[in-house]
Order: structure tokens, then sequence, then C-alpha cells
């Protein structure tokens, strides 16, 4: 079985959840198995390993599962992403949209130097907006985003449109 092929194969559907007419991806088989979890960060490092990535960033939760050890293989440092008021130095802050209101995501401002190559990760792609969070903080701080990488994408929600012009690296794509 091929990478892909591994990590589809653990991937859950959920008919009509959270809502009736929505089909929730559940992703967590895919972290139970030893198999399909050393193949979701095989291939999302083969990916982007010429890339020359010195600093992963993701957003608290679901972007801490994977972006560790995404940048432990592609020797590179993490960067966390949080949620407001719980990082305790000076930050630097991005406010985005939601369905419904606005949230908030830092990061320590002492953390990335300007020139740095920053991969942006999440489990999954839907909107973009947590993404294009990411992106903004990086730039805001000096960084270059090299590619944006994700385990799931839910293509009829545009997040690769607005993401663009950042490359987009999707294990596996729902439409
Ligand atoms: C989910 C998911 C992504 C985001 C994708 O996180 O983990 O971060 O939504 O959606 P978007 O592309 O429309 O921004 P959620 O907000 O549910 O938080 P969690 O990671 O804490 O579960
Ligand atoms: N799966 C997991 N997380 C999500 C989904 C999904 O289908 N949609 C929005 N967040």
């Amino acid at each position: 079985m091929s990478h892909v092929e591994e990590v589809a194969a653990r991937i859950v559907a959920i008919p009509d959840h959270p809502e009736p007419g929505v089909t929730f991806r559940d992703i967590t088989p895919v972290f139970a198995d030893p198999a399909a979890l050393a193949a979701a960060v095989h291939h999302l490092t083969d990916v982007t390993r010429d890339l020359g990535v010195q600093r992963v960033i993701a957003a608290e939760a679901r972007g801490f599962l994977l972006g560790p050890a995404l940048a432990l293989e592609l020797g590179a440092g993490f960067l966390l992403a949080r949620k407001p008021g719980k990082l305790p130095r000076d930050t630097l802050a991005v406010e985005y949209a939601l369905e419904y209101g606005s949230d908030q995501l830092e990061v320590h401002a002492d953390l990335l130097e300007p020139g740095t190559r920053v991969l942006v990760h999440d489990d999954l792609l839907a909107t973009g907006g947590t993404a294009e969070a990411l992106c903004r903080l990086v730039e805001d701080l000096g960084g270059e985003v090299v590619a944006c990488s994700f385990l799931v994408e839910l293509s009829a929600l545009g997040g690769r449109a607005r993401l663009a012009p950042h490359a987009v690296h999707s294990l596996v794509t729902y439409d």
C-alpha cells in the first residue's frame, strides 16, 4: 500500500455530523494506527523535504498533532500558534474570521528571525481561514512561507485558492 492509501484507509466518514448534509472526516484512527501515522509523516515530509524548511508553524489544537513530528523529520524547529492569553511572553497576534465571529492566534514574537523559511501545517484545510492567519503571522514577523501542508483538504470550501500564491500540499482531498 502507498503512504496515501495507508492513511486514506483510516479516515472515517461520519454522515450528517455535526449537522445534516455535512460529512465529517474523522482523522483520529490515523493517529491510533502506527503504520498510518508513520505513512502520514513520511508523505508530508517527502513532499516538503526540498524546500529548505527551517521552522514548522501550526495552530492549537489539532495542528499540534503532526507539526512537531514533521519538524523533527525535516530537521526544523516548531512554532506554537496559540489562542489568546496562553503564551506568557511578548506575542504577535492575528485576528481571523470564523463562520460566526472571529478568533485570534498568537505566537511568541522573538522566536522567528526575519528571512526564516517556514512551513505552515494543519490537520485539515477547510475555508483556509486558520492557515491564512498562520501565513500572516509568519509574514508579519518577516519570515517566508515556503508551503502549506495538510493531512486532509476539503476542496469544496475553497481554502486552496484563499492561500494562493502559496503552494498547498494535501495528503487526502475530498470534494
Ligand atoms: C479545525 C482544523 C483546522 C481548521 C480548519 O480546527 O483543525 O485548524 O478547523 O478550518 P479552516 O480552514 O476553515 O480555518 P478547529 O477550529 O475545529 O479547532 P481545534 O484544532 O482546536 O479542534
Ligand atoms: N473533519 C475534521 N475537522 C473538520 C472537518 C472535518 O470534516 N470540517 C471542519 N473541521
